[in-house]
């Protein structure tokens, strides 16, 4: 369907980077669940420079969620050519450069989001980041700064020629931090401007949502974040189930995939996040999630959501 450096994609569905969220467990449970490629939290380039043991423990993959993105963020074309290096030694599949987060613990440093207004020093990051690896190397991206100055087009324009080998677009500006919605029409711009895949992300909250989105734009892809949070489904033509334990059983799986690679007790408190959103919109659900936040401890947990499942 869609091709990114020498992998080829049969379904357009991918999992998009969400930081907190999108772990090992979590990228293996939307995989399973049909996700076409996955892509990890994203990963600070100091992070990867000073060699921080966070950092490095955020980089654990197996070749089950393969192919698998690693995205990077920074905003110094040296470190970020450093952290390059250093990534391309764990053979991701893709690097995807975050030119996309408005959280300002990341644009005060000039990263993320930042970086749309800064377009040469973006695509000065982007061309060190691509000459110092041979792994195919993609670009995510807002719609444009603020309404008044829209300027996705350029700046996917720019992506490509500096050598992106796919962009991402969210359709939110960077001053609509996560309010309002996603504005298709800039992704249709940018897909009729560009040559390389376009894939587009913002709001899919069903499988339907996803292929409308590629029907409205002619998008090659599309990436889903929190249409995915508690719901794997998503990837799924036929969605998620509408009973309790049906939904328990697709969590169960996850905790299963959970307990491969987490210390259980000490992740509790990111484990009930997940929990949590599964339930929602169902029957009892508030109650459901009351008593996911009351358990105290990991093994309470999983008794919990096993006897929703029976
Ligand atoms: C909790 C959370 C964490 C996110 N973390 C990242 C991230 O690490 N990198 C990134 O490029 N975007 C990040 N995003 C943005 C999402 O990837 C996505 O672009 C945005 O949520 C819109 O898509 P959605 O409506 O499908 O969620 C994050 C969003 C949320 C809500």
């Amino acid at each position: 369907m869609f091709t990114i450096g020498n992998l080829s994609f049969s379904s357009p569905f991918i999992l998009a980077p969400l930081a907190g969220y999108t772990d090992l467990p979590f990228r293996l449970l939307c995989k399973e669940f049909g996700a076409d490629y996955v892509v990890s939290e994203m990963i600070s380039c100091h992070g990867l420079f000073y060699k921080q043991k966070k950092t490095i423990e955020m980089l654990a993959s197996v070749p089950e969620e393969k192919p698998v993105s690693f995205q990077l963020f920074g905003s110094e074309p040296d470190i970020m050519t450093e952290a390059t290096k250093q990534l391309s030694e764990y053979k991701p599949d893709m690097i995807d450069i975050n030119m996309g987060c408005p959280v300002r613990k990341v644009t005060k440093k000039g990263a993320g989001a930042a970086l749309m207004s800064t377009p040469e020093l973006a695509e000065e990051i982007i061309k060190a980041v691509v000459k110092n690896t041979d792994i195919p190397v993609t670009v995510k991206f807002r719609a444009g700064v603020t309404q008044n100055e829209l300027n996705g087009v350029e700046f996917g324009l720019m992506a490509e020629s500096a050598g992106a080998a796919a962009v991402t677009v969210h359709g939110r500006t960077r001053a609509q931090g996560f309010s309002g919605f996603a504005d298709r029409k800039i992704i249709s711009q940018v897909k009729n401007a560009l040559k390389i895949p376009v894939i587009g992300n913002g709001d899919i909250l069903t499988y339907q949502d996803g292929l409308d989105m590629m029907e409205e734009t002619g998008c090659d892809g599309v990436m889903i974040g929190r249409g995915a949070l508690g719901n794997p489904w998503v990837f799924t033509p036929e969605g998620r189930p509408q009973t309790i334990s049906k939904v328990a059983a697709g969590a169960l799986r996850h905790l299963e995939l959970i307990e491969n690679f987490t210390p259980v007790d000490l992740a509790l408190g990111l484990i009930r996040n997940h929990m949590s959103k599964y339930f929602r919109d169902l029957p009892g659900s508030s109650k459901i999630r009351h008593n996911v936040f009351s358990v105290t401890s990991y093994n309470e947990l999983k008794l919990l959501i096993t006897e929703l499942s029976q």
